[in-house]
């Protein structure tokens, strides 16, 4: 076979290698552009993992790489005067030159033909069988075939440059600077003797008013040696080609086409700041061999679709960590009135890879230091909690007006589709009562309706009737006696997503019969079969709006200790919210001001209605996913003028408003919204969305993303879910009904013996850390 390996960089160089050496035959010729010695950028950097995966392919240029590199285990978070330094991290750095100068090495000493100086030719492809387009991030072959590829680009806002130092690092450093312009961050690492780089990374008014725009190389150099004087400790900041550039994010529909594929940055680009670049260059090639081997190694096609199912996932969830990471970064004035150490955790936290547990396995001094500020910020809120030894963070007390939590834990409210005429039953009883009793700081009921015609389905509850009222209330009272939770309940109506069948047969779906009138801010049916909803006249609103207070007042007799509002999920006040469901011309539509008149007349009403001891929160949808739709700096808008009115917590969902949403699904991925709205409009908010482990909760509230942590779904099989964490973590001031203490008992005591095999089954799954090299302790 005849292969041509467009571009000699980590992928294509990696791919030649390893594909010459299995089938020596192949003949094999890798086109670069640029002289052997030729490179930009200064050091490339691999994890542990990355490393022992080297070691399996490809035993002589590990060795190589192993013996040229610098090693280190500890990230260091240079932030308004503290350093936070975090251990067990486990990376290597080398010089790209280096590298590039080893794998030419070896792919010539297993027959491999470099041709440097030559620019490939798309147009003359010539008679090769296989194409390896390896050609890098500004791909000519991607550009040749875009319909083909399909390529998308993502250009982010923030401005970065790659410079190097001299200036010797022992750990992977962020350095964080305020100036007169803004914020400049260096993400530094040393890859050899005397040798670091420092890549340079600002928002873009920040780079406007520093005038970076109208600098060159050497002035920006300059200029940043200024910021960084300190951290550089006297050292100058060396320039090789290191432009300011926006980072491409790119992505492809497809990378392969006839017999061409392509690998490396050509098909997917991964943010610096997760240091991945390199890493999943050679990780394609080494997916690429796999597929060729797979397949059998002459069916060039079927090879080249094996790569694309096989690899394609692993390189999205690179991707997107990446994404979550830049994200951190380009919003870090968000976290910059924070904690050093709470910044430094969420920092080490931010692209969900890293979570409260794993660092409390590899950096437990850290953790440790972490549940302590944690604490404290606690004891600052008047909670008399243990500042010493404290528990972790999803047990640490909260408050809301006159009530208090002792846990973060909420179950999240959860339509169980189980009335009868609006009623609750025994269902709800057993359902809601066992919830509490698992040990949740605040329990929710499922979104209660305020009318008949309010209703979801024929199975939703309601509290438009006396006898609604006291079968609520037996359940408060069940609650309030057998458990230390507290129970909040969620007012809503179902605006356009009325009068639609059961969850389970058919969520959203019109009931064929016996159906109601539904109104919406818009007559916009939900889906085109449902029914046309009326547009609300004043006088429906006012209708409405004495139904929501005169049910509050029936939750107050009941005994709920919160209320909520269910502004979210396309119900009617999220219809009129949303301009995808708001096209009303009068003062109730058009901007952001009038779409939440009406809904912010119903809060100011009843938290008239409510007691002022009493907090209440409003479910809000924090983004529509969708184009035109609402989008997580409205949602802070939206929090702000419902705080202003008085509300106590922002309970942050997402979507569910029309039915051509594309959610970006993954774990915890609606926590962002509620970060921004916390952290940018300084507001207590409650995440929701896809999080299943105490340890995600305590990642959470650490790190300062919510206050509150919701789950529902695992809650339906688990409510036992806080105890169970509570035994976990060895917290033993939680409260459990007496006629379970045994039980309680008895897990308290496994979780310490299961928590010690477990973190040891960790400890060994580790990958083993790597000699230090030659030159190192050489230094040393
Ligand atoms: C400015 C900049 C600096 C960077 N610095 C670093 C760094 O210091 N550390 C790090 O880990 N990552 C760095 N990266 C990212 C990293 O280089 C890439 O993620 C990684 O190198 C991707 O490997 P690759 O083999 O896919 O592409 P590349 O390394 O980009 O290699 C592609 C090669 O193809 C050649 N080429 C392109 N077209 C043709 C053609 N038609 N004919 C012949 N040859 C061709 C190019 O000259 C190049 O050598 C940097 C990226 C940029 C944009
Ligand atoms: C069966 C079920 C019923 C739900 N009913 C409601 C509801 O009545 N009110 C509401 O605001 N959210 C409701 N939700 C949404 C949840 O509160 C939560 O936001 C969502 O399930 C995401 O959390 P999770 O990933 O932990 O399940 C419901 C979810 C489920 C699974």
């Amino acid at each position: 076979m005849k292969v041509d390996v467009i571009g000699g960089g980590p992928a294509g160089l990696y791919f030649a290698i390893l594909a010459k050496k299995a089938w020596p035959a192949m003949r094999m010729t890798v086109f670069e552009r640029n002289r052997p010695d030729d490179t930009f950028g200064f050091g490339v950097v691999f994890s542990d993992e990355t490393l022992e995966t080297f070691e399996k392919y490809d035993l002589d240029s590990y060795r190589a790489i192993t013996a040229n590199f610098a090693y280190w285990d500890d990230i260091e978070i240079h932030f308004k005067g503290t350093v936070h330094r975090v251990g067990g991290n486990g990376f290597c750095g080398c010089s790209r030159v280096t590298l590039l100068r080893l794998l030419h090495e070896r792919a010539r000493a297993l027959g491999v033909e470099l041709k440097f100086q030559t620019e490939y030719d798309p147009g003359a492809a010539g008679d090769a069988d296989l194409i390896v387009a390896a050609d890098g991030i500004n791909s000519r072959i991607r550009a040749q075939h875009a319909d083909a590829f399909k390529p998308s680009v993502d250009l982010r806002p923030n401005k970065f440059a790659w410079m190097g130092s001299t200036r010797p690092f022992d750990a992977f450093t962020f350095f964080f600077r305020e100036t007169a312009h803004g914020i400049f961050i260096a993400h530094c690492y040393q890859y050899q003797p005397g040798q670091s780089t420092w890549v340079m990374e600002t928002d873009p008014e920040t780079y406007r008013r520093a005038g970076l725009d109208r600098l060159d190389e050497a002035q920006s150099a300059q200029f940043l040696e200024g910021v960084f004087a300190q951290e550089l400790a006297g050292h100058r900041l060396i320039v090789n080609r290191s432009l300011w550039r926006n980072f491409p994010t790119i992505r492809c529909a497809s990378w392969t086409h006839d017999n061409i594929v392509l690998i490396g940055d050509a098909k997917a680009t991964a943010h610096f700041s997760i240091g991945s670049g390199t890493k999943l260059a050679m990780e394609d090639a080494i997916a690429l061999y796999e597929a060729i081997k797979a397949t059998g190694g002459r069916d060039v096609k079927r090879a080249l679709a094996h790569y694309q199912t096989e690899r394609r996932l692993e390189v999205e969830k690179t991707q997107h960590s990446a994404d979550v990471s830049l994200v951190w970064f380009e919003q870090v004035r968000r976290f910059w009135e924070m904690d050093p150490t709470r910044f430094a955790f969420g920092l080490m936290t931010r692209s969900k890879a890293i979570t409260y547990d794993n660092l409390a396995l590899r950096a437990p001094e850290f953790v440790t230091q972490v549940d302590k500020v944690v604490a404290h910020d606690v004891r600052r809120q008047g909670f008399d909690v243990d500042v010493v030894k404290p528990v972790v963070p999803m047990f640490q007390p909260f408050r809301l007006r006159g009530m208090t939590l002792n846990n973060r834990v909420v179950v999240s409210p959860m339509d169980q589709y189980s009335a009868v005429d609006g009623m609750p039953t025994d269902w709800h009883l057993v359902h809601l009562g066992s919830r509490a009793t698992g040990g949740a700081g605040l329990i929710f009921t499922e979104m209660v309706c305020v009318s008949a015609d309010a209703r979801i389905t024929l199975g939703c509850t309601g509290l438009y009737n006396d006898a609604q009222e006291a079968a609520y209330k037996r359940i408060v009272d069940f609650v309030h006696a057998n458990s230390a939770a507290k129970f909040c309940l969620q007012l809503g109506h179902a605006g356009r997503k009325g009068a639609t069948k059961l969850m389970w047969e058919g969520m959203d779906q019109p009931l064929p019969e016996g159906g109601w009138p539904v109104l919406s801010a818009s007559p916009i049916p939900y889906y085109p079969h449902s029914q046309v909803p009326r547009e609300m006249t004043r006088a429906d609103m006012d209708e409405v709006l004495a139904d929501f207070v005169a049910a509050a007042g029936r939750g107050q007799r009941a005994g709920f200790d919160m209320l909520e509002l269910h502004c979210a999920h396309g119900y009617l006040l999220a219809s009129f919210i949303s301009p995808l469901t708001n096209r009303r011309t009068d003062e109730y539509g058009g901007s952001l001001e009038n779409r939440l008149r009406f809904p912010l007349d119903v809060f100011r009403a009843l938290r008239k209605a409510w007691p002022d001891e009493k907090p209440m929160s409003v479910r809000i949808s924090a983004t529509d996913w969708e184009e035109g739709g609402l989008t997580g700096d409205d949602a802070v808008h939206v929090a702000r003028a419902f705080a202003d009115a008085g509300c106590d917590l922002i309970d942050v969902s997402t979507g569910q408003t029309t039915p051509d949403a594309e959610p970006v699904y993954g774990r915890m991925f609606q926590t962002p919204f509620s970060d921004q709205i916390r952290n940018e409009a300084g507001l207590a908010t409650m995440c929701v969305g896809a999080i299943t482990t105490a340890d995600q909760v305590n990642t959470i509230v650490a790190a300062g993303r919510a206050d509150l942590v919701a789950l529902a779904r695992p809650h339906l099989v688990d409510p036992f879910f806080t105890l169970k964490a509570a035994a976990w973590y060895g917290v033993t001031d939680i409260h459990c009904p007496p006629q379970y203490l045994a039980g309680r008992d008895q897990i308290f005591r496994n979780s310490v013996r299961d928590r010690a095999d477990l973190t040891e089954l960790k400890r060994k799954a580790k990958p083993k850390g790597h000699a230090t090299p030659g030159w190192k302790q050489a230094a040393e």
